[in-house]
């Protein structure tokens, strides 16, 4: 048992919520010959990351290498999160120990990208006289520019957000890689209003990116010797593309099929699904393709039909049951499904959240996203809601669903006990190099040793231990 609890302290866990804030990368090094040196600091959802991936392709066209020590850095950036209020705590504290640097280092620019870059605006350039730039999420085509701009010793302020952009036509130029997994961006912004959500106002309308560009992102990838993608947007069952002449329309079943087509061998992940959204044809769709990954992250935020009207989420806990339904009869009792759960929503009582407790046991989720209420100025929970459940209650609650979580994870990994899964290999488990580790369709972190094997190769494991949230195996001949 010793090993199991030492292997999950080294593997990833899970690192795919779409808007973790406990998340955070930073550039590796990377020596093209440029002469001058730029260091981002990525936090929040799987978006940011990505989206760090198109400012550094931007950047290095204009004469920028990325290194791993901001203290080497021309140019340093946080691409930052607001989703809750200790996500831009944490960045206010990074900015802090980055300007003690930057005192000593005067030419160092430094500037806050995203999420808070477009909530506090200019703001952010008075208060905190620590940032050169601000710049938001729509604004990277122009973040050289932003840079020459603050380097002359002018504002430099971008927040504009854009109906259109997608950055469809860069390529991104892939960060902290290990070679084998890459996400794609499908689609920015969110149309939805959820009332506790700060992400409509953040990062704008929704739009959908060109199919075509998307399925030759995940062609070249392939080819480059990566074998799984994670297409990414708030909402991915709204994806809606057409093209100019109106000719061809996709929709994200047909997108998902599009992109199972490149090759049998690039496996296919995606997130986030709306529970509003996710029609049957998407369900069927993954399971008519092998390499779709039989696995939904479908956040309900809260089990109680009372709650989730004022969360302006647009549906019913019956309705959320037959999304729950659907999945189990068409992919089978084993398909992996996560989710995200708020708790201590305004006027949030006793029974509501016994309705999320008896949601989470109904749903048998394999993981969820847990967390505290926060409120966000200017949302529409903040203007029109009190924030009015005590820290202590919201603490309790918060702790009563993961003490519950946790009991649902362990029973849903021993299901995976005695069987063989198959196992894309990402690389070496975090603290032996004996050890792989990779995923299984339903997004399982499986730890085994190496033998002979290549990170890249799918393998056959054959698991027989297990915690929560890890399961631990050995590659069959
Ligand atoms: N407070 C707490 N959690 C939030 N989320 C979004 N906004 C808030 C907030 N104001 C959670 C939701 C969402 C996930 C990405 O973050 O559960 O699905
Ligand atoms: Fe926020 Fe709701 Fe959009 Fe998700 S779907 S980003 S929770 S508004």
């Amino acid at each position: 048992m010793q090993l199991i609890e030492e292997l999950n302290v080294l593997t990833s866990e899970h690192n795919h919520a779409l808007h973790g804030d406990e998340n955070k990368t930073t550039t590796q090094d990377s020596f093209t010959g440029k002469n001058r040196k730029l260091y981002i600091e990525s936090y929040g959802c799987q978006m940011n990351f990505a989206d760090s991936e198109i400012v550094a392709a931007v950047m290095m066209e204009n004469g920028y290498d990325t290194t791993s020590d901001f203290k080497q850095a021309d140019v340093v950036f946080l691409n930052t999160c607001s989703i809750r209020d200790n996500a831009e705590q944490r960045i206010r504290a990074r900015l802090k120990q980055i300007n003690a640097i930057k005192r000593e280092k005067p030419d160092m620019t430094v500037g806050v990208l995203g999420c808070m870059a477009e909530r506090l605006k200019s703001k952010l350039l008075d208060e905190e006289k620590m940032v050169d730039i601000v710049a938001g999420p729509d604004s990277y085509r122009d973040i050289a520019n932003l840079v020459g701009e603050a380097e002359d010793g002018n504002r430099a302020i971008n927040v504009y957000l854009s109906r259109e952009e997608t950055y469809a036509d860069i390529t991104p130029i892939r960060l902290n890689s290990n070679g084998v997994n890459a996400f794609i961006t499908i689609m920015r912004g969110c149309d939805n209003m959820c009332s506790f959500c700060v992400v409509p106002f953040t990062r704008g309308r929704e739009r959908s990116r060109d199919a075509h560009s998307i399925v030759k992102e995940a062609q070249d990838l392939f080819d480059k010797g990566y074998r799984e993608v994670m297409l990414l947007g708030q909402n991915v069952d709204s994806y809606k593309w057409e093209n100019d002449s109106k000719t061809e329309k996709v929709n994200f079943a047909q997108l998902l099929e599009m992109v199972a087509l490149v090759n049998p061998d690039l496996r296919i992940r995606f997130s986030t699904s709306h529970p509003k959204d996710i029609t049957d044809e998407v369900i069927y769709t993954i399971k008519k393709y092998e390499n779709i990954c039989n696995y939904i992250h479908l956040p309900v935020q809260s089990g109680s039909s009372r709650i989730l009207d004022l969360m302006n989420r647009t549906y019913t806990k019956e309705w959320y049951m037959n999304r729950i339904d659907s999945i189990r009869n068409i992919l089978g009792a084993d398909c992996g499904i996560s989710t995200d759960i708020i708790t201590g929503f305004c006027s949030e009582t006793e029974e509501d959240h016994q309705e999320t407790l008896s949601m989470m046991k109904y749903a048998n989720y394999d993981y969820a996203y847990m967390f505290s209420y926060s409120e966000r100025p200017n949302t529409p929970a903040a203007k029109k809601l009190v924030d009015n459940i005590p820290e202590v209650i919201k603490k309790r609650r918060h702790s009563e669903i993961m003490d519950l979580q946790n009991k649902i994870s362990i029973e849903r990994n021993q299901t995976d006990l005695n069987k063989i899964h198959k196992v894309l290999i990402e690389g070496y488990s975090k603290r032996s190099n004996d050890y792989f580790q990779g995923k299984t369709t339903h997004n399982k972190v499986v730890v085994f040793p190496k033998e002979n094997y290549q990170k890249g190769q799918y393998v056959n494991v054959l698991v027989h231990e297990c915690s929560k949230a890890t399961l631990l195996g050995k590659i069959l001949a």
